[in-house]
């Protein structure tokens, strides 16, 4: 993980918030490499699970929304974090962590604060910060961030930034109902911000205060929950394929029934085996919400959220399967999975290490690098030629870099994850050809220069 971090900074894929004021824990913004990773991911996801089906429709809700939104969900009451207190240092913690690391049980978020209290006390269990045995009794907090409307705060709206993308779909399921020719079953997928109160330590972007999501709400008839809930399960391991996540890497978890929450039937989740202390941790999610979303806004609301299904002459409240991605959790699979050493030698014959970043074509920031052999007019003008036919043909990002020397240009894409480098020499204003360098293999081929945009065409579409 320090590697990838460590790679993440010096290239300009993720660094920490804020970070010329000394930083704030859990934020962390993406540079320029990072960008273009994370909107390839979103917009894979989006192709994915939005076009490439008929079944699903699109959608950008809000950040803010109405706060009954959040009473009606369950989340003021119910999405919480049981944290303890250190009456010595004040440091503070996630109780269920506290316990699985300490004690290790197995899934303590599903207890009662009053549970986890019990154990604590009775293991006499010390601050991990300070070592002293004064930590308080579990409490919960309320874990989403809170703002207010208008300009005086006693007497403004007080609103949630959302803790999770699902509920706007839910409030709008209506309008797309009335507004679009959907029938159920179908779903409605969106991917944006959700922000939450986090306490524990991030692991980099694996735990952060603002995320974002990538969800679908799949709207079915309760009498074919399993069928939809086993075909989404099955799309979730496509799409984990598809991203070239290692499949030794990944597991599914179901939850225990009796750790269910109080409106999911089932819920299983995609696992990744995280390197270090943070072992198995949730990737993804997949639960049977039942009707309890659309049960709720329609109580709280008012509003009838039924569907009548023509074919059958029936009226009934939808039911919902819901498969969630975090982003910041594929893209720090993605690099974990791609970040590969190999060792070699350098251009003196030195042992020498080559990072390579062995991301997926469709994923990669740069699809290629057109490098110069030498900084001579004759050859950066016809590189530039090549680099705007390819940028114009394709409409990928491109890298252009004619500094330094070959060799250490190859090692500089190869360490960001640019799959392909196409170097224009002395020989390509003859012969009408360019070498293609493969970043996997390193294997080196001539093309037409004609070729270059159609060769990168192909790649991205295997
Ligand atoms: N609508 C269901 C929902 O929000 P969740 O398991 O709480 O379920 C879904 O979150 C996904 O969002 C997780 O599987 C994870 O990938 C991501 N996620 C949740 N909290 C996160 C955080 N604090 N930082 C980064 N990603 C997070």
């Amino acid at each position: 993980m320090e590697k990838i971090v460590a790679l993440s900074k010096r290239r300009g894929f993720v660094y920490p918030g804020s970070d010329i004021y000394g930083g704030l824990a859990n934020t962390w913004d993406f540079g320029p490499l990072g960008v273009e990773l994370k909107n390839n991911i979103k917009q894979l996801w989006w192709k994915t699970f939005i076009h490439q089906r008929r079944d699903m429709v699109g959608l950008d809700a809000g950040i803010l929304m109405h706060p009954r939104v959040w009473e009606a969900s369950g989340h003021v009451v119910n999405f919480n974090d049981p944290l303890v207190d250190c009456k010595t240092c004040k440091a503070r913690f996630r109780a269920d962590h506290l316990l699985e690391q300490r004690l290790g049980i197995e899934d303590a978020d599903g207890m009662s604060a009053d549970e986890m209290s019990r154990l604590i006390r009775e293991a006499n269990l010390r601050c991990p910060n300070c070592g002293n045995a004064t930590l308080t009794d579990a409490r919960q907090f309320n874990m989403m961030f809170k703002t207010t409307i208008g300009p005086v705060s006693e007497t403004g709206l007080e609103v949630y930034l959302r803790p999770e993308t699902a509920q706007g779909i839910f409030v709008q399921y209506k309008n797309i109902l009335g507004s679009n020719r959907v029938k159920v079953p179908f779903g409605i997928g969106q991917i944006g911000k959700a922000f939450r109160n986090e306490i524990t330590p991030g692991n980099f972007i694996f735990r952060v205060l603002e995320f974002e999501q990538m969800e679908i709400e799949y709207f079915i008839h309760p009498d074919e929950w399993e069928h939809h809930f086993d075909a989404w399960l099955k799309a979730q391991q496509d799409w984990i394929g598809a991203i070239g996540l290692n499949p030794e890497h990944v597991r599914v978890r179901e939850h225990a029934p009796e750790k269910l929450s109080h409106y999911s039937k089932r819920t299983a989740d995609y696992e990744y085996l995280f390197p270090g202390s943070l072992g198995w941790g949730e990737l993804y999610g997949l639960a049977y919400r039942t009707d309890f979303d659309l049960r709720s806004h329609q109580e709280a609301s008012g509003v009838d959220l039924t569907w009548f299904d023509q074919a059958n002459n029936r009226r009934f409240l939808p039911h919902v399967i819901e498969p969630t991605f975090g982003v910041e959790r594929t893209f720090i699979t993605v690099m974990l999975d791609a970040y590969d050493e190999e060792e070699t030698f350098d251009v003196n014959g030195r042992p020498d290490t080559r990072v390579v970043l062995r991301l997926d074509p469709k994923l990669a920031p740069y699809k290629a690098a057109i490098l110069p052999l030498a900084r001579k007019p004759e050859l950066t003008s016809l590189a530039g030629d090549i680099f705007a036919q390819v940028q114009g043909d394709l409409g990928v990002l491109v890298d252009y870099d004619e500094t330094g020397n070959i060799g250490k240009r190859y090692r500089r894409q190869d360490e960001i994850g640019t799959p392909f480098c196409f170097t224009v020499d002395f020989d390509s204003l003859e012969d009408g050809a360019v070498t293609v360098r493969d970043r996997d293999t390193t294997k080196q081929e001539r093309i037409a220069i004609d070729e270059v945009a159609p060769y990168i065409g192909e790649r991205l579409r295997r």
